[in-house]
């Protein structure tokens, strides 16, 4: 069968929300807070705007259940709402506080420079002993780094504290033994000099961690600076909790979301250098949809209880007339049974086409955005 032409393609896409690479390059995508750590399956900061523009006003509150990185909690604060996000991973709601916090900046630049200063002079590390994990994934070196920048912030304030642990676990991400093109599933640590596909040249595994934890301290400074002069006064809200039985403390008047999808990303596992280094609460088990679940039947199934008792519950919370946006990429059509199950009543669907290159046939990756409202 030939494949459908890019104008019967566009026919049946939204165009203000199908951006191309063009259009809207990397560096809008991932603008100040939105680029302060690497995280796999966000959505883009401009798709929250649009949603807000249309179907929200200042002054409501946007609820999102599945929060990851933060990206409803920062768009919709510059757009003066207010905001309470849910994640069941802890190292998510820590980036997502600290992407939407306000900051003293003069005081907050102060201490992260001393932090990296008494690191310096603290390092190496020793006790208590790392776990296997962390050996097995940093040279001595970078482990030693790492680790004295991590005792010396554990004394910072609460909320420097937490800026300081991002740009810890963003310095360790970078600084695992991983090859430069496989940052984001890296299956086994790579101890000797490779063949690097990104750089076309023989690259060696990084064995050190300083030089991350300062560039990333000054790009974090800037970035929330950046923000700062765009944030608005409106309330934010984390809850580290599972959605299925999280109790809000108001009513939204509306949801802005992407739920996990089944078998695509451990969002736990995704950033495990933070949960070992951090010691942070690790709650996998109530991750719904996590990759190593798979896409079995049975885990096809089980994603399909666990969403409808999310989006119910979250239904029941929310003002009367809340509209609930769903952005997601439905393969397996599942979303028909979990609105239903929910009681939410779809009133639009709307397709947008992720990465629209211009000029090119439109043959890529299509998303869809559930517009839904209780019943
Ligand atoms: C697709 S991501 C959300 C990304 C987000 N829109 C952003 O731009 O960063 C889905 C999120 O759902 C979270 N999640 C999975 N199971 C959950 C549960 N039971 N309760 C709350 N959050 C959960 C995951 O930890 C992950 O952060």
């Amino acid at each position: 069968m030939a494949a459908p032409t890019q104008e019967a393609l566009y026919a049946e896409i939204d165009l203000e929300l199908s951006w191309s690479e063009g259009d809207l390059p990397q560096f809008e995508r991932t603008k100040h807070v939105h680029g302060l750590h690497p995280y796999l399956g966000k959505y883009i900061p401009q798709l929250v705007d649009v949603f807000l523009k249309r179907y929200f006003v200042p002054g409501d509150c946007i609820y999102d259940p599945f929060v990851g990185s933060g990206t409803t909690l920062v768009e919709a604060n510059v757009f003066g709402a207010e905001t309470i996000g849910c994640d069941i991973s802890a190292f998510n709601c820590l980036l997502s506080r600290v992407k939407s916090s306000r900051y003293a900046l003069g005081e907050l630049e102060l201490s992260l420079r001393g932090a990296l200063e008494e690191a310096r002079r603290r390092y190496p590390i020793m006790d208590p002993e790392p776990s296997a994990w962390l050996r097995e994934w940093f040279a001595p070196r970078a482990l030693g780094e790492l680790r004295a920048f991590g005792s010396v912030i554990e004394r910072l304030e609460t909320a420097q504290a937490d800026v300081a642990r991002v740009i810890l676990s963003r310095a360790a991400r970078s600084a695992r033994l991983t090859t430069h093109f496989d940052l984001d599933f890296p299956r086994k640590p790579t101890t000797h000099p490779y063949y690097c596909h990104k750089h076309k040249r023989t690259c060696r595994p990084v064995d050190e961690a300083a030089k991350f934890l300062t560039r990333y301290s000054n790009d974090t400074m800037r970035r929330i600076r950046e923000f700062a002069d765009l944030r608005t006064e409106c309330s934010v809200t984390v809850l580290h909790a599972d959605s299925r039985t999280v109790e809000l403390p108001t009513r939204p008047d509306g949801v802005i979301t992407s739920p996990p999808y089944p078998g695509l990303i451990d969002y736990h596992e995704q950033h495990r250098y933070a949960y070992e280094l951090l010691a942070l609460v690790d709650r996998r088990n109530e991750e719904i949809g996590a990759a190593a679940s798979g896409r079995s039947r049975s885990a096809l199934g089980a994603y399909v209880d666990a969403m409808s008792e999310v989006f119910a519950h979250t239904r029941s919370q929310l003002a009367a007339g809340a509209w609930v946006l769903i952005v997601v990429n439905d393969s397996h059509s599942l979303y028909p049974e979990i609105l239903e199950n929910a009681g939410l009543a779809l009133e639009d669907r709307i397709t947008r086409h992720v990465n629209r290159r211009t000029g090119r046939r439109a043959g890529e990756f299509f998303e869809d955005i559930l517009v839904c409202r209780g019943r």
